[in-house]
C-alpha cells in the first residue's frame, strides 16, 4: 500500500487556507491510509530571520492544531522534525548528488533570495531537506497544494539519482497528491491566504472573531451595489461556500448572487453558518487540549518514536550501500 508523508512549517495556529489547502486532506487519508507520518518541519522554519521564543510558541500552536483538526495519533504518526535527526543526516548525503543548478533554479528559492542581500546556504538547500522529510520514510504519495510540485519534481529526482548511482531500486519516486479545493485566496481578494498578509480566519477563532472578518471579506468587484448582479465563479465568498457548505446551499447561493436576489451580506451570513459547523468541533477539542497539554506532548513523543523506527532502518541500509557501514578491514 502507498505510503503517505506531507510535512507542514510551524506557522502557529493553522488558518482556514492551510486547513482546506492540505490538512483537511491528510484528516480524511488517515481512513484509508493507517499508518501515514505528518511532520512538523521546524528545521525549515529556520532559514530566515527569526525569534526563537516565537517559533517556541508555533509549533506549539502547529501541533495543537492538528491535532485538534483531526490528525489522529492512533491511526498517524504525527511528530516534529528536529525529534528525528536522521532527516538532517538523509539531507547532508542528498546534497551530495544534487546538482546546484537545480536547486537555483526553484521559483521559491528565487522568489526568497532575491529580496536578500546576505542569502543563506540553508535557504538554497531547503528543498533538498524536504526530500530527505519524504524518502526516509519511502513515501510514495506526498499530499500537498499547488504550490510544492515543483519541490516533488526536485525529489523524484533525487530518488531516482540515488538508486541510479547505487545501482539499487530502493527510493521510490514519491508523486504529489493534489488537495481537491483549489488555492484559497485571502480575504482581501489579492493574495494567497497566508498568515504573514494577515487576510486569514484562523481555525480556532470565535464565531464571532470569524463574522468580524467575513463582514468587509472582498467579494466580486464589480458587484458595487446590491442591484448588480454577481459573478459567484470569481467571487472569493463563494469559494468558501465551496469549502463549508453542503451542495445545496452552494447552488443556491450561486442563484441568489447571480440574479442580485440576495446581497453578499446575505450571502456571507450564510457562509458563516457553514464555517461554524465545520469549525466548532475543532475549537472544542483545541480547548480540551489547551486543558490538557500532555496529550500534544504525548502524541509527539509517540510520533516521533514511530518515525524514528523507520527512520533509522532506512539510514542503516542506505549507509550500507554507500559504503558507510561498520568499519571492516579490507579483504584481499
Ligand atoms: N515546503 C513545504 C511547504 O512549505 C513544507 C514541507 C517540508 C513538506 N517538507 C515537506 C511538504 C515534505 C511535504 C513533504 O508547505
Amino acid at each position: 500500500m502507498a505510503r503517505i508523508f506531507s510535512g507542514i512549517q510551524p506557522s502557529g495556529e493553522l488558518h482556514i487556507g492551510n486547513y482546506l489547502g492540505a490538512v483537511k486532506n491528510w484528516v480524511q487519508l488517515q481512513a484509508t491510509h493507517p499508518g501515514a507520518i505528518y511532520c512538523v518541519v521546524d528545521y525549515h522554519a529556520i532559514t530566515g530571520a527569526y525569534d526563537p521564543a516565537v517559533l517556541r510558541a508555533r509549533r506549539w500552536g502547529m501541533a495543537k492544531s492538528l491535532l485538534a483538526a483531526g490528525i489522529d495519533p492512533v491511526l498517524s504518526a504525527l511528530f516534529m522534525q528536529s525529534d528525528v535527526p536522521e532527516h538532517t543526516e538523509l539531507s547532508w548525503i542528498f546534497t551530495t548528488i544534487t546538482p546546484l543548478g537545480d536547486l537555483e533554479r526553484q521559483t521559491q528559492f528565487k522568489d526568497k533570495s532575491s529580496k536578500m542581500e546576505s542569502i543563506p546556504a540553508g535557504l538554497l538547500m531547503y528543498p533538498v531537506l524536504q526530500s530527505a522529510d519524504i524518502l526516509l520514510y519511502r513515501a510514495d504519495r506526498v499530499p500537498v497544494g499547488e504550490d510544492q510540485i515543483q519541490h516533488l519534481e526536485l525529489a523524484r529526482d533525487t530518488a531516482r539519482k540515488w538508486n541510479a548511482k547505487f545501482g539499487v531500486e530502493y527510493f521510490p519516486e514519491p508523486k504529489p497528491l493534489l488537495t481537491p479545493a483549489r488555492r484559497i485566496m485571502g480575504l482581501d481578494g489579492n493574495a494567497k491566504m497566508s498568515k504573514s498578509l494577515g487576510n486569514t480566519i484562523g481555525l480556532l477563532e470565535s464565531d464571532e472573531e470569524i463574522w468580524q472578518k467575513l463582514r468587509p471579506a472582498v467579494t466580486d468587484p464589480q458587484r458595487v451595489r446590491k442591484s448588480d448582479p454577481g459573478r459567484p465563479d470569481v467571487c472569493n465568498i463563494y469559494q468558501l461556500h465551496k469549502a463549508f457548505s453542503v451542495e445545496s446551499t452552494q447552488e443556491h447561493v450561486a442563484e441568489q448572487c447571480r440574479t442580485a436576489g440576495w446581497g453578499c451580506m446575505d450571502c456571507k451570513k450564510v457562509l458563516l453558518e457553514g464555517m461554524v459547523q465545520e469549525l466548532t468541533p475543532i475549537r472544542r477539542r483545541s480547548e480540551a487540549l489547551d486543558a490538557e497539554p500532555a496529550r500534544v506532548l504525548d502524541a509527539l513523543a509517540d510520533g516521533a518514536r514511530a518515525a524514528r523506527g523507520i527512520a533509522q532502518e532506512t539510514l542503516g541500509e542506505v549507509r550500507e550501500v554507500m559504503g558507510l557501514n561498520a568499519v571492516a578491514v579490507p579483504t584481499g
